[in-house]
């Protein structure tokens, strides 16, 4: 794709006041992955040969998200024709037919379910038509607040019109602008200088360079995408439908991966999610950001991932809970009701009942009994677990941090250990039992009396 060079102005200056929200709109995660995040990443291996992210005031966090794409702000914002014009300003002297930029690539921020496949079709479209501006076409079961498009005899885009300035015949029309735009570089400058703002909304409104390409001879095109990657996001309402969208395209790359999905509708991934061949999620499972699954692990239901790394083999769940650095490595159980967070399980390690595991390293094959707690936290600082390599933890250990069990230990059931364990050791700490025989039946005695 590099063999000719584009530049993408994504803009995002926007307030989004619709999502009624503390978070920016487009810091708002789809799959886990902030919407903006999205369209970087499905640019990316076009390797565009500059991106531009054009922002609003107080915007920072968004310019750090998006480096090193470089941000421009817009202030104040003025529509999204002015917000290309302040997105060239940082193209200076780039763009053709001086630079090596021929394609100018404009997209908005809150469109996140664009895919990288779809935006080399279109930029290779623009340059197979010759069309001095290409505009992304769609036609939604509702046209809505969209722009409509408005073609002339022979096919080519005449002009486009906003919602709320079109004629009730316009607004009949039911194919409408999808948002993304590619300008031949050489035009770009002029075209959007020649913009006004003499609109209903009084904004420099972008759809307005096609009437002016087309006042000046140059052709102007549209070619039809998906209306499933060009769902622009401004509500709440839109953000689920968009989820759900995305969530739709990842099961079926998991399951198209190798992976079985008993009840797809009913697992959720994050965009990177990685699962190996074989491996089978049963219903109700949540995936969070940076999770990796082995080949032929088994995930139960109700589990939540996040963060974690599953070794090929291993059997999670149901009920279980992987936070952020649980790596399990091969042939590892981690069963019902229990946690695991920084962590490493050894192969073939079993975690099985009822238990929290965290900041430790636990030697493979080792057994944690059920009710197992590392007591990881002293209310100020964290401290680790180290157990070896075939252990056994009983039933109901407290092993409170900083603390080694050696290899080959065993520590007895309800221990609540303290200090080191050498290895090959046995290690009771608790109290010790004491049977008064008959002693029962006497107090028992004793109470009836009183009655
Ligand atoms: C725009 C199009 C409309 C199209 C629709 C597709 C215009 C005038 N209208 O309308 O034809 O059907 O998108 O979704 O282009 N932005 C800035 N600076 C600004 C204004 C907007 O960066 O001054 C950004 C927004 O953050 C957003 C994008 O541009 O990411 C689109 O703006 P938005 O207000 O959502 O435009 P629409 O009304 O949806
Ligand atoms: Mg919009």
């Amino acid at each position: 794709m590099s063999q000719f060079g584009f530049a993408a102005i994504i803009l995002a200056a926007g307030g989004g006041t619709r999502m009624k929200s503390a978070l920016l709109k487009v810091l708002h995660p789809v799959a886990g992955r902030p919407m903006i995040a999205h369209l970087l990443a499905a640019l990316a291996p076009l390797r565009p040969a500059a991106t531009v992210v054009v922002i609003g005031p107080q915007m920072e966090a968004v310019a750090r998200l998006v480096e090193p794409a470089q941000s421009v702000v817009q202030d104040p914002p003025l529509g999204t024709g002015d917000a290309v014009r302040a997105g060239l300003t940082a193209l200076h002297g780039r763009l053709a037919p001086e630079g090596e930029i021929e394609d100018l690539l404009v997209l908005f921020g809150d469109t996140p379910l664009l895919t990288g496949e779809t935006l080399a079709q279109f930029l290779a479209e623009r340059r197979r038509v010759s069309a001095a501006v290409l505009v992304a076409a769609m036609r939604p079961t509702d046209p809505g607040a969209y722009g409509r498009l408005v073609l002339s005899a022979d096919g080519t885009l005449d002009r486009i019109v906003e919602a709320a300035d079109a004629t009730s015949e316009e607004r009949a029309i039911r194919l409408v602008n999808g948002g993304i735009m590619a300008i031949a570089a050489q035009h770009a400058g002029d075209l959007v200088g020649a913009l006004d703002r003499n609109n209903a909304k009084g904004e420099f409104y972008l759809t307005d360079v096609i009437d002016i390409a087309v006042r000046r001879g140059l052709a102007c095109r549209v070619i039809e995408l998906p209306v499933d990657e060009l769902v622009g996001i401004n509500t709440r309402a839109d953000l689920a439908e968009a989820e759900a969208l995305m969530q739709d395209r990842l099961r079926r790359a998991a399951m198209s991966a190798g992976a079985t999905l008993v009840a797809p509708q009913t697992v959720f991934f994050a965009a990177d999610t990685r699962l190996g061949r074989d491996v089978v999620v049963d219903p109700n499972v949540v995936f969070g950001p940076g999770v990796e699954i082995g080949e032929g692990a088994r995930i139960h239901s109700f589990c939540h991932i996040e963060g974690a790394t599953v070794g090929a083999g291993s059997i999670v769940g149901p009920f279980a809970r992987l936070r952020p650095g649980a790596t399990l490595a091969a042939e590892v159980h981690v069963g019902n009701f229990v946690e695991i967070k920084e962590a490493l399980l050894g192969a073939g390690a079993k975690a099985n009942h009822l238990s929290y595991i965290g900041d430790s390293e636990v030697g493979p094959g080792t057994n944690i009994g059920a009710g197992t707690i590392t007591c990881n936290y002293d209310g100020v600082n964290k401290h680790r677990t180290t157990i070896g390599e075939g252990a056994f933890i009983g039933s109901n250990t407290a092993l409170v941090a900083p603390v080694t069990v050696g290899a080959g230990a065993m520590v007895a059931a309800g221990s609540v250990v303290t200090g080191d364990v050498p290895p090959d050791a046995l290690t009771l700490a608790r109290g010790q039992q004491v049977n008064k025989p008959g002693r029962a039946a006497e107090i028992r005695a004793r109470l009836r009396r009183r009655i």
